[in-house]
């Protein structure tokens, strides 16, 4: 009988992470770029054999959303091997030229706007077309849109800006009489009008993109179709039938990455290019580039995090306490924040006998605990004297440093763990670059201002 789950799929062939702990230390994050790599080839090669077996008439690019996580070297390798990178604020867009000057890429690369504009956003959008950029940013709302307009005709910028139009998709409930959304994304259909007319009027932008987003959500087939269907016949064809700019659908983030690792992607390109296409058919209208953003899917397994068992601790003589020597709310905000589901496994000691156990982090905080919610418990291998338990967080790669502010002041001061780059090189061998001590007291000091 297998006792505990050790589900290593994400750990690349040939690392060996109890290696890595003896030699560097617990607590530490490990980052595989390899697997930002592979995700990102996975993806353009199932698209690139959907187009291809459906004989459609445009192309597949991936652009990654930076949001899921600003570590310069992951995001420097999925640009590197995607097509481009979607940003979410100024600042995002000011750092991501940073990232694509360095690697000499600015030429090859688009740069998707999305999120919410500012002004300071807005102009760097403008002037980062004017200044040879391939940008396309994505109007979210009317304010945004005539402030393209503004913009682009002042200091005599000669090109049009490229613009995308995102399209408001929500389900809608009744409450009390008023229709209520659940996101505030988009443009609603009566705003997407007017822009096509104005457009008319506007030469100094000019309309290629479509754009709907579907959310993070558990893959489900119909619902996935539905909102393509909506968004490509409500918007796409009707933007497409007035400018013949009109060239890109963007489906957005939320590329299928469920828990059970089994999804079929050649049939979910598969489908996604049908739909498409059968939909050019029937409006007759050319078939669009298909662009995707992704955040979670490029990242989630880039990043585990490895702790030590420091106490075990009998409050409840049941379910022992396995204390770690970090803080499993800050190691994974998602999973406490959102419900997203994480995987933790025991590392060493399998041929103990199993415990029934709960993890929890060396915060004060009562909810820095981790358990099976139905069982109550998890299994974990018991400890003898003198032994050592490594346990770790499988697939901590997105959002979860956004979320917990890497770098910054954390809970009860529990010091930020090691960070470990590991990559295959051109010659194939693997390398290895401790890019952080473990934090340091003069780095909270700092960031907490004593002067
Ligand atoms: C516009 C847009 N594109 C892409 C993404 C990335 O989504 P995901 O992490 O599901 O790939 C997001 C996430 O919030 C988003 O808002």
């Amino acid at each position: 009988m297998k006792n505990f789950d050790t589900d290593h799929s994400l750990v690349p062939p040939g690392v060996d992470l109890l290696d890595l702990v003896n030699r560097y230390g617990a607590p530490i994050k490990i980052t595989f770029l390899d697997n930002i790599k592979n995700q990102i080839l996975k993806l353009k090669n199932t698209f690139n054999k959907a187009i291809e077996n459906n004989n459609y008439k445009a192309s597949f690019y991936t652009v990654n959303a930076n949001k899921a996580n600003y570590e310069y070297v992951g995001i420097a390798q999925a640009i590197k091997y995607g097509d481009g990178a979607e940003c979410s604020s100024y600042y995002d867009l000011i750092i991501t030229k940073m990232v694509i000057e360095k690697l000499n890429l600015k030429n090859n690369k688009y740069l998707i706007c999305n999120g919410y504009k500012n002004k300071d956003y807005i102009k760097e959008i403008v002037k980062s077309k004017n200044d040879g950029w391939h940008i396309i940013p994505i109007i979210d709302c009317l304010e945004e849109y005539e402030l393209y307009k503004k913009y682009n005709s002042e200091k005599n910028y000669s090109t049009p800006l490229e613009v995308g139009i995102r399209v408001h998709l929500s389900s809608q409930y009744i409450e009390e009489g008023s229709v209520i959304t659940d996101d505030r994304f988009g443009v609603t259909e009566d705003e997407f009008e007017f822009i096509v007319k104005d457009l008319k009027e506007n030469t100094n932008l000019t309309l290629s993109t479509i754009h709907f987003h579907q959310r993070g959500f558990e893959y489900e087939k119909d619902k996935y179709l539905i909102n393509i269907q909506k968004s490509f016949t409500n918007f796409y064809v009707k933007a497409k039938q007035n400018f013949n700019s009109v060239k890109n659908f963007d489906i957005g983030g939320g590329t299928p990455l469920p828990e059970s690792n089994d999804f079929d992607y050649d049939s979910w390109s598969d489908l996604t290019v049908k739909a498409i296409q059968e939909m050019c058919i029937k409006h007759k209208v050319a078939e669009p580039n298909i662009i995707s953003e992704n955040g979670k899917y490029n990242r989630k397994n880039s990043q585990i995090n490895i702790y030590e068992v420091a106490k075990v601790k009998y409050t409840d003589k049941a379910y022992p306490w396995y204390i770690v020597d970090g803080s499993l709310l800050i190691a994974m905000p998602e999973y406490y924040a959102l419900g997203e589901p994480m995987k933790i496994v025991p590392l060493n000691l399998l041929s103990n006998n199993p415990v029934k156990a709960r993890l929890c982090g060396m915060t004060c905080d009562c909810d820095d605990v981790f358990y099976d919610k139905d069982k109550g418990y998890i299994l974990l291998p018991e400890i003898k004297e003198d032994e050592t338990l490594y346990i770790a967080i499988m697939g901590t790669g997105s959002y979860q440093d956004s979320m917990n502010g890497k770098g910054g002041v954390h809970h009860c001061l529990i010091p930020e763990e090691r960070d470990l780059i590991l990559w295959t090189d051109e010659f194939g061998d693997m390398q290895e670059y401790l890019q952080n001590e473990i934090q340091s007291i003069d780095d909270i000091v700092r960031l907490i201002h004593i002067k």
